[in-house]
């Protein structure tokens, strides 16, 4: 964070100079309005005769100082802002490149909302945090002891009132800024709470409506809601009883000065305007005293918000990166070693001693129960998460040490859960591979059977897909989707579940034009269906995290009691062989 403010630290820098000036201006001005009075009106010094040259000639100075005190104020707003932008700005990208190299674990542990909330909020807070500083901070600090240097100069008794209830100042301070930074810890977090379920609550509203759990959400979301309200008023009320205090203060610090100064006066060692300008200085410096109650306010909003940054700065990836990079096409060979794997805070094993092989251009399916591990174990080869034991290798290549970019370049993954993106149809395609031409896209689009549904789309290949592809169905989805990943042409395709919205003839032309285009690849399907599974070289049963069986469509037919139970209870409905 220090590198950053360093590169606009000039701004900064420049910036507090400049209130540094307004502040002088505005400490001058007092002296300047005593001078009017005593020797302009009152005529101290020159036997009770004022002067009213002296006067216009003072009063033009005044105009002048708060001419140049305000040109300043407004030229310290501007550096300040061009810093504190800038920096957040850059802060803001900074933290996007960390969380686009976060491991999934480390997602998982984060959460989407907390994370939007620490890139939009706290980072805003900071931005307000350090325009504050310089500008507040700097202010406050320079005109306290501005305010309290002339009092002495004024009188010496003045300075004394003032500095022996400093510390009483200063205790208060502590005390309230003690009880406000855990509150708005707090806040950010319920903040975070608030996010997330909105998140949930805005991009779930079908199911929410579909299922009737309108009331049970709203609840939900009132119970984050008040808890954030009740931190507020907390914050809140501790500020109540701040100005009072402060206030109360200023008062006795008041009288004692008047009391003080109209005995001098009557004693003739003080003149009526020093009393005028002493009281002016203690009203700016107990106003500077507010302000830094106010200040630090901002100091503990931006110190939450500064932690909860730095969380994801000094956050490292879990995910190691490789460096092999093979000078030779892959052939996609895949190996599983005992390959042990548990989510993170799961206790139980989710995959468990799995091994097996699959050799170059080879088509396995895997075939099992909803959570039997299917996902998780394609998941793996992609290094979406890394093995608990065990290893898997790549053509012989343990995947932790190939480079992350080229080892995903080199498999192409359709995943269960189908992610469009809101641009056209042919841009999702190109998804898998951005520097495709049009006829490539088409070709791929072809393969996925989806370029029949696509012309049909009022702009064909150029449709913009709605947020998260609501303009299309589950089958139409899935289909580009696939397109996305025969785009990329690799030598390891795996396709999780995904054309399981497809019907029997659709999904069988696309094996059958997908064996065609990309013939030496390997290939492993995840299916439900044993339409889906039948044509494959190899069938692998997981069954609770393990292989259960593995054998081709007859084998299996013939010698294993789960597949022909998945078997007999699908012959009903669709014809199979
Ligand atoms: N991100 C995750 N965090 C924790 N547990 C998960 C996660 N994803 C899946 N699981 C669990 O792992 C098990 C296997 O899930 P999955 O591989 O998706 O099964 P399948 O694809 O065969 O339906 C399930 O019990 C599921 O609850
Ligand atoms: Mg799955």
């Amino acid at each position: 964070m220090w590198k950053l403010v360093k590169q606009y630290l000039h701004f900064a820098l420049f910036g507090a100079l400049l209130m540094v000036g307004e502040v002088l201006m505005d400490l001058i001005q007092p002296g300047i309005m005593r001078r009017i009075v005593d020797d302009g009106v009152l005529g101290v010094n020159a036997g009770g005769t004022g002067d009213l040259r002296l006067v216009i000639n003072y009063g033009i100075l005044m105009i002048f100082l708060v001419i140049v005190g305000g040109l300043c104020g407004s030229f310290n707003n501007v550096f300040v802002n061009l810093a504190s932008h800038n920096i957040c700005n850059n802060l803001r990208k900074i933290c996007y490149r960390k969380i686009m190299r976060f491991s999934f674990p480390q997602l998982d542990a984060m959460g989407t909302g907390p994370l939007i909330t620490r890139m939009t909020s706290d980072i805003n807070q900071i931005q307000m945090f350090i325009s504050m500083m310089v500008r507040g901070m700097v202010r406050t600090l320079f005109m306290t002891v501005g305010s309290i240097y002339f009092m002495f100069r004024l009188d010496v008794q003045f300075g004394l009132i003032v500095l022996a209830a400093f510390p009483l100042v200063a205790g208060i301070l502590g005390f309230f800024l003690m009880k406000l930074t855990p509150r708005f810890m707090l806040m950010q977090a319920q903040l975070d709470r608030i996010n997330s379920l909105l998140q949930e609550n805005i991009s779930g509203i079908r199911i929410i409506k579909a299922c009737v759990r309108e009331m049970y959400m709203k609840i939900r979301f009132g119970e984050a809601n008040a808890a954030i309200v009740a931190t507020q008023l907390a914050i809140m009320t501790l500020f109540a009883f701040i100005d009072p205090v402060v206030n109360i203060m200023m008062a006795v610090l008041v009288s004692v000065v008047l009391l003080i100064g109209s005995a001098d006066v009557a004693a003739g060692t003080a003149s009526p305007g020093a009393i005028m300008a002493g009281i002016t200085y203690l009203t700016q410096l107990l106003h500077s005293i507010l302000m830094m109650i106010m200040l630090f306010q901002g100091i503990s909003r931006g110190r939450a918000s500064i932690i909860r940054i730095r969380d994801i700065l000094s956050c490292r990836s879990t995910l190691k990166n490789g460096s092999y990079v093979p000078s030779r096409p892959l052939e996609g060979r895949i190996q599983f070693e005992k390959v042990c794997f548990s989510y993170p805070g799961d206790e139980t094993d989710t995959l468990k001693d799995i091994d097996l092989t699959i050799n170059p251009g080879e088509t396995v399916a895997i075939i099992g129960s909803t959570g039997s591990g299917k996902s998780t174990l394609t998941g793996l080869i992609d290094r979406f998460y890394d093995v608990g034991s065990g290893r898997i290798l790549l053509d012989g290549t343990d995947l932790r040490d190939y480079q992350l970019e080229y080892l995903r370049g080199q498999i192409a993954y359709t995943r269960q859960k189908t992610e469009l993106f809101s641009v056209s149809i042919a841009d999702n395609i190109r998804w898998g591979r951005p520097d495709a031409s049009m006829d490539e896209v088409r070709q791929a689009a072809q393969i996925a059977q989806a370029d029949g549904f696509i012309s049909e789309q009022p702009d064909g290949y150029e449709t913009v897909v709605a947020e998260k592809g609501k303009s299309l169905s589950g089958g139409q989805k899935q289909r580009l989707a696939i397109a996305r990943t025969v785009i990329k042409n690799a030598p390891v395709m795996i396709f999780d579940d995904s054309s399981s919205a497809l019907d029997l003839t659709t999904e069988s032309r696309f094996y059958q034009a997908l064996g065609k285009y990309n013939p030496g690849s390997t290939r492993i399907i995840v299916a439900q269906r044993i339409s889906s599974v039948a044509n494959a070289d190899r069938i692998f049963i997981l069954d609770h995290g393990r292989i259960a069986a593995e054998g081709t469509h007859r084998d299996l037919l013939e010698n294993c009691e789960i597949y022909q139970d998945i078997y007999r209870s699908q012959i009903g409905d669709e014809k199979i062989l």
